[in-house]
This record gives structure tokens, C-alpha cells and sequence, in this order.
């Protein structure tokens, strides 16, 4: 990974600062510590990782040499309640970074998976620090396969996952991609800062792949079945039940149903 092309490419504040590991357990986890003592913008990069974490207690595969690990330090002032903006807003900056960067057709399944060609291609794991119910930081961190191959993805993930190589047939640069990325979310942030919740929503809702299907939602112990209508003012998904009842779910594991 060349570190200097990437400084070179990014120019907003998010990124201003970036720390490059060679490899780490978790870049979250390494940004998390840092939050305290670090400026807004703050950006870990790592080659590798050996705890990497996925959403709802999974590991993230996170192979050397070819794949992207990153996370981004933000100080949001939001509410606890809109949080998940700052994951959509993330999914959105990933994904528009990934169509300029390979022209592939990249959509997002809410919440947070990067999907190409029905796989995912990448996913996104928000996690924050609170102090008196309010959020202090927010920590994205986003996975995405670039150059790894077919036979180099594990088993149980071969059949779902995907990577860049495989959906273009030909490796594509990290360094580009990443610094594309840092400048989206630079962009998306700002438009989130400054009032524009509903261009973001709006934005959200012409790349996801999730609206309009018929879905089943894993939340906790419940499983729901339903249409995934649209996404409300604070990213959470409207799920209509056969009952015609609507739930609005903040958080889950979502299935796209054939
Ligand atoms: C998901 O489950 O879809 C979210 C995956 C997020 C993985 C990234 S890789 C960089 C950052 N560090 C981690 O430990 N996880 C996130």
C-alpha cells in the first residue's frame, strides 16, 4: 500500500491525519482508543488485520495485501436516535466511491452492506462512545474485498461475498479507492452537518437495493417478514407486515427475499 498517493489524493479534512498499520487486531478498536486525544477526521488504514469485527458479533475476514480496513474518527452532534445516518451516510460515500472508481453497479442493503451482483463486496460497522446518554464519537469502519480472488475467499463466505477483482476481472488500485472514499465521506459529512439529512435519505434510497422487496429482518430472538417500503428521518427501515402493521426497525440482519 502506497501511503503518500493516498495523503495526496484526499482533500478535505476528513483524512487530514492518517495512521497506517501493517497490521492491527481491529482498526475500530485502534481509533476508539485514540478518540479522546484525536481531531475529527482522524483515519486508521491497516494492510491487515487479526480481530477484525463485523456487525452483530461476527468477525471481518481480513486477509494481507489486498483488501481495504479502514476507520474514520467523527464527533457527530446528533442524537442517539439518528445515528444510523452516520452509517448510511457511509454506505452511500462507499458506495458512489466504488461506481466512479470501478464502474461497477455497487447498491447498499440497508443498513450498511455494499452489494455487487446480489454479493456483498463490503460492509460497514459504526460504533460509538457515549457520555451521558449523548454521542461523543462515532467510529465507521469499512471493510471492502478489492483484489482478493474467488478460491482465496473462505468457504463459508464464497457463495455470498464477492470481491472487486472478481466482478471486473482485473485488480483495481486500494490507494484509489480508499482516497475516493475519504473524499465521499468528507462530502456526505458535511451535507449530513449542514442540514441536509433529506438529500442524504434521498441519495440513500436511489442506491439501495433493499426498497420495494420483500424482506425478513433477524432482530434479537424475532424474525420478521415483510416489504421494506422506505427509510424514515432518522435511516430507520419501514417494514410492512402481511397484517398491513408497520414496524420501524433501527438495527437487524436483513435477507432480500427471491
Ligand atoms: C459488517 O459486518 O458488514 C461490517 C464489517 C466492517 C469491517 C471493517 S474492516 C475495518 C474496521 N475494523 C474492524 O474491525 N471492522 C471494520
Amino acid at each position: 500500500m502506497n501511503c503518500e498517493t493516498i495523503k495526496k489524493k484526499v482533500r478535505g479534512e476528513i483524512g487530514k491525519k492518517i495512521l497506517f498499520y501493517q497490521n492491527t487486531g481491529s482498526t475500530n478498536t485502534l481509533v476508539l482508543g485514540l478518540a479522546d486525544s484525536s481531531a475529527e477526521g482522524l483515519v486508521i488504514i491497516a494492510d491487515s488485520q487479526n480481530k477484525g469485527k463485523g456487525r452483530l458479533g461476527r468477525t471481518w475476514w481480513s486477509p494481507p495485501e489486498k483488501n481495504i480496513y479502514m476507520s474514520i474518527l467523527l464527533k457527530p452532534h446528533i442524537e442517539h436516535s439518528e445515528v444510523t445516518l452516520i452509517t448510511l451516510m457511509s454506505a452511500v460515500a462507499c458506495t458512489t466511491a466504488i461506481r466512479k472508481t470501478t464502474g461497477l453497479n455497487a447498491t447498499i442493503k440497508w443498513p450498511n452492506d455494499l452489494i455487487v451482483s446480489d454479493k456483498k463486496i463490503g460492509g460497514i460497522l459504526t460504533e460509538l462512545k457515549l457520555k451521558d446518554k449523548r454521542i461523543t464519537h462515532a467510529v465507521v469502519g469499512i471493510g471492502i474485498n478489492v483484489n482478493s480472488g474467488r478460491t482465496q475467499l473462505p468457504e463459508d463466505i464464497r457463495e455470498t461475498a464477492t470481491s472487486i477483482k472478481i466482478e471486473k476481472g482485473s485488480a483495481v488500485s486500494r490507494e484509489r479507492l480508499i482516497s475516493a472514499t475519504l473524499n465521499e465521506i468528507d462530502r456526505w459529512y458535511a451535507i449530513l452537518k449542514n442540514g441536509g439529512k433529506h438529500i442524504l435519505l434521498e441519495e440513500w434510497q436511489g442506491l439501495s437495493s433493499t426498497l420495494g422487496k420483500k424482506v425478513t429482518v433477524v432482530i434479537g430472538n424475532r424474525t420478521l417478514f415483510g416489504a421494506a417500503e422506505s427509510v424514515d428521518g432518522e435511516g430507520r427501515l419501514i417494514l410492512r407486515l402481511a397484517s398491513g402493521k408497520v414496524e420501524k426497525i433501527h438495527s437487524g440482519d436483513l435477507t432480500v427475499l427471491r
